[in-house]
């Protein structure tokens, strides 16, 4: 299982966002992370609809959305048709999951469902098998530059455990926290997408901790 590292544009310079966005993919990101945050969901407001359109002209890439919105339902179709690649949406945020899932993949977009630090997997459990993306927060949304939080490393594990059970081929997507340590932490428990803000934008060489999120398995 190879890994996917998504750049977080939540640590990027806003005012130079196509120069990191293209800082990112030569350092050898494979998607791009945009993360949209609502004030109410979570206690933070980030970017939205005019960042996106914008973003997505920077980029021929993977843009991979993620969404601490209240009612995701209201909002899917605009991020779909400016250009989410996949749009994933957290669980406690409708109360129709299944429906935004359904919704994202009539737009022609792949779907993630997302669980925070407190919530357990088995509230998603009957929703994987209609994802293509199952993602675990290892920190509680809403800020960038987090530490990342150990107990959740036994939802990574019983996610891919449940995954592979039933014989999917499900991402398992980690976020918050990740720099060298964690992200092998994340590896060895199950996680083949890891996302990183603060540890990628922050870094002297861009490329080597890239390489170093990746660990050993791809080298
Ligand atoms: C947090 C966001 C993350 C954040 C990660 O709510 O969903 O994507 O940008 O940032 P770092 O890597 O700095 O923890
Ligand atoms: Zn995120």
């Amino acid at each position: 299982m190879s890994t996917i590292i998504s750049a977080s544009l939540l640590a990027c310079d806003f005012s130079e966002m196509g120069r990191d966005i293209s800082r990112a993919e030569q350092a050898g990101c494979d998607w791009i992370h945009f993360d949209v945050m609502d004030g109410i969901f979570v206690a933070n407001i980030s970017f939205g609809e005019p960042i996106l359109e914008y973003a997505r002209k920077c980029t021929k890439g993977f843009v991979d959305t993620h969404l601490m919105i209240t009612r995701p339902e209201r909002y899917v179709e605009h991020y779909a048709k400016l250009g989410s690649d996949m749009i994933t949406f957290h669980v406690e945020s409708t109360d129709n999951p299944r429906a935004v899932i359904d919704k994202i993949h009539a737009l022609g977009k792949k779907a993630g469902i997302a669980v925070k630090p407190d919530t357990p997997v088995d509230d998603i459990e009957s929703l994987i098998p209609a994802v293509e993306n199952v993602l675990i927060m290892t920190v509680y949304p809403g800020f960038g530059g987090q530490s990342f939080i150990p107990a959740t490393l036994k939802k990574v594990t019983e996610a891919r455990a449940f995954i592979e059970e039933i014989g999917l081929d499900t991402h398992v997507q980690v976020d918050g926290g990740i720099n060298e340590q964690t992200a092998a932490l994340a590896r060895a428990a199950g996680a083949d997408v890891l996302v990183s803000g603060s540890y990628l934008f922050k870094a002297q060489n861009m490329s080597q901790a890239v390489f170093s999120l990746r660990g050993n398995a791809d080298e």
